[in-house]
């Protein structure tokens, strides 16, 4: 368990990037980048292929170290934090491909979410035999009350390996619910998804905010649905903010028609 502690916010403003830059060899995929996060939005991050946009979510979650700038979390420097600590402080995320462990159950994949579970030690789960039977009771009905949120309560039994593309991500997304998350990092949790179930991750992800208060930042292609639940979205072209605004002003907006909705990669 890391010592770091989250503090109490003071502002608005959650997650700050400061001047990043990140290179891999000679190529710059973040390019002087700076940009906030409010507290409690859901903010979107949209951008032609290879404008940064998982670099970024790398770099401010604890993938990857920036060569230089800033990034702040509740007024604290957590530049160079392990993603562990950052988990530790509520930041969670999800990846662009699926991370769900693929022979063990729905129900399973999400048990194993808590940190410092007591029955992990032998020697405790020699000694302590029934508190860890308690705390695994604990677990799981967490793990069903997280299922039933989010409508997949019965798929519980089903192997992950099993589930649809978009069932996998919405298993992503309950995962976030197994700890105390603040802040959510989603990356294109909307890809390949069928339209039926992007509803359900849509509505699950409007819930998630306005009933327990996460703070989502998300990377997605899917105008329209990135438009239905962002404010503000931001545009990243070349590593660097391009623009930040409402959807209707990103959408009117020259320089972002130029770089990437003209391009007809939206739908
Ligand atoms: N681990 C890496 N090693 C080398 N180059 C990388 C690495 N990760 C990303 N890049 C390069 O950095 C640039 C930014 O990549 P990134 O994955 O952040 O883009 P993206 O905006 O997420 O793109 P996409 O929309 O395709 O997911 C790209 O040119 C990519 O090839
Ligand atoms: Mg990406």
């Amino acid at each position: 368990m890391s010592d770091k502690k989250l503090k109490i916010s003071t502002n608005d403003t959650l997650i700050t990037v400061n001047n990043i830059v990140k290179r891999f060899g000679g190529l710059v995929a973040l390019n002087d980048c700076n940009l906030d996060i409010r507290d409690k939005s859901i903010t979107g991050i949209i951008g032609p292929n290879g404008s940064g946009k998982s670099t970024l979510f790398n770099v401010i979650t604890g993938h990857l170290k920036p060569d230089s700038g800033k990034v702040y979390y509740d007024g604290q420097d957590i530049t160079g934090f392990e993603s562990y600590e950052l988990f530790n402080l509520g930041m969670l995320r999800t990846f662009q491909i699926a991370h769900e462990f693929s022979n063990m159950t729905v129900l399973e994949n999400l048990m194993v979410v808590p940190e410092n579970q007591k029955g992990e030690s032998l020697l405790y789960s020699l000694i302590y035999r029934k508190e860890i039977q308690k705390e695994d009771e604990e677990i799981k009905h967490k793990a069903f009350e997280v299922l039933k949120f989010l409508k997949i309560d019965h798929l519980k039994n089903e192997l992950a390996g099993n589930l649809s593309g978009g069932q996998k991500k919405l298993l992503e997304l309950a995962r976030t619910m197994m700890v105390d998350a603040k802040i959510v990092f989603l990356d294109e949790v909307g890809a390949g998804v069928h339209k039926t179930l992007l509803n359900d991750i849509a509505d699950s992800i409007i819930r998630l905010n306005e009933e327990k208060g996460y703070t989502f930042c998300m990377i997605e292609h899917d105008f329209s649905l990135i438009s239905r639940l962002c404010d503000p979205i931001i545009v990243l072209a070349e590593g660097s903010v391009l623009f930040k605004g409402t959807a209707a002003e990103v959408k009117e907006n020259p320089k972002v028609i130029e770089s990437y909705l003209g391009k007809g990669v939206v739908k």
